[in-house]
């Protein structure tokens, strides 16, 4: 049953508008009375973004490409460290906002308006093509798109790379989502949680969809991030979260058996 309100409501996710209308406008107004709150500290962005950006390499002077784009907060971040960075994002408010971060910062990022299943750009132009939490707002057909549009706009030998949040395991999502979150009801709370599906607009992606949508990329690669770190949202403000953080640093190693119920995954194609 579930299946096929996520089907009903995949068109739900072409409409992105919350995050333009909320996230956009609001902190235009932020960006205006406070702009020392966007200044931006590579050194500070989360351990994903941090691998990511590790697995890059070498950034200076290189073409890099951020797929969704929203605030333009990490656009910002790989400018400091040297990147000639395009943002993409179909919120109008979201790249105008970007575009005051870049300036807040003093760096130059070109921000776009667009769709990135359908490209504006040339083939062969960028060296990476990167995205945080981006693929996973859109529905399989899109996210194929959008890969395939990464491989046309990547030059040979590049390299596209997401921090997406993931669902392994139907069973332990069946398990998280016995309990209330958040705005997420219980699953066993029928009513409320077929309108929770039904208003949603995002997924978790799995490592099956991902692998799928490698299409003509030569190689893919996955680091994972965060298992029981999830237990800090059923007790917010929980003193073990550095205890949690640490512990998962094991479970969701290169060896661990269980490391594919992590919550996050850093996703690297190559072309
Ligand atoms: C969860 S936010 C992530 C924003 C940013 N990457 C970050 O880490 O803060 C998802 C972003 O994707 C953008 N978006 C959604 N669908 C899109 C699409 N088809 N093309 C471009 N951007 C899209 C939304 O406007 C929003 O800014």
């Amino acid at each position: 049953m579930e299946d096929s309100i996520i089907r009903k409501v995949e068109n739900a996710f072409q409409n992105q508008g919350r995050w333009n209308d909320s996230c956009g406008v609001s902190n235009l107004a932020v960006i205006q009375d406070t702009p020392e709150k966007f200044v931006i500290d590579p050194e500070k962005l989360s351990i994903e973004k941090l691998d990511l950006i590790k697995a890059m390499s070498d950034i200076e002077k290189k073409q890099i490409l951020e797929f969704g784009s929203g605030r333009g907060e990490f656009s910002v971040a790989l400018a400091k460290l040297g990147g000639i960075v395009t943002g993409i994002d179909i919120g109008e408010n979201l790249i105008e906002l970007a575009r005051r971060v870049a300036t807040t910062n003093n760096v130059d990022c070109e921000f776009v308006v667009g769709s990135i299943d359908k490209l504006q750009f040339e083939d062969n132009l960028f060296d990476f093509v990167v995205g945080n939490g981006i693929l996973h707002h859109l529905p399989k057909k899109a996210v194929l798109n959008s890969l395939n549009e990464a491989y046309r706009v990547l030059k040979p030998g590049g390299m596209a790379l997401f921090t997406e949040p993931i669902e392994n395991s139907r069973v332990f999502d069946f398990v998280q989502n016995l309990f209330p979150v958040g705005r997420r009801p219980s699953i066993l709370q029928r009513a409320k949680w077929i309108a929770f599906l039904e208003a949603a607009d995002d997924r978790a992606l799995s490592n099956a969809e991902l692998t799928d949508a490698k299409g003509c990329f030569r190689e893919i690669e996955f680091k994972y991030y965060g298992l029981l770190i999830r237990l800090t949202r059923l007790f917010p403000g929980s003193k073990f979260r550095q205890l949690l953080q640490t512990i998962d640093l094991f479970l969701t190693h290169k060896y661990s058996p269980i490391k594919k119920l992590s919550r996050v995954i850093l996703v690297t194609y190559r072309k």
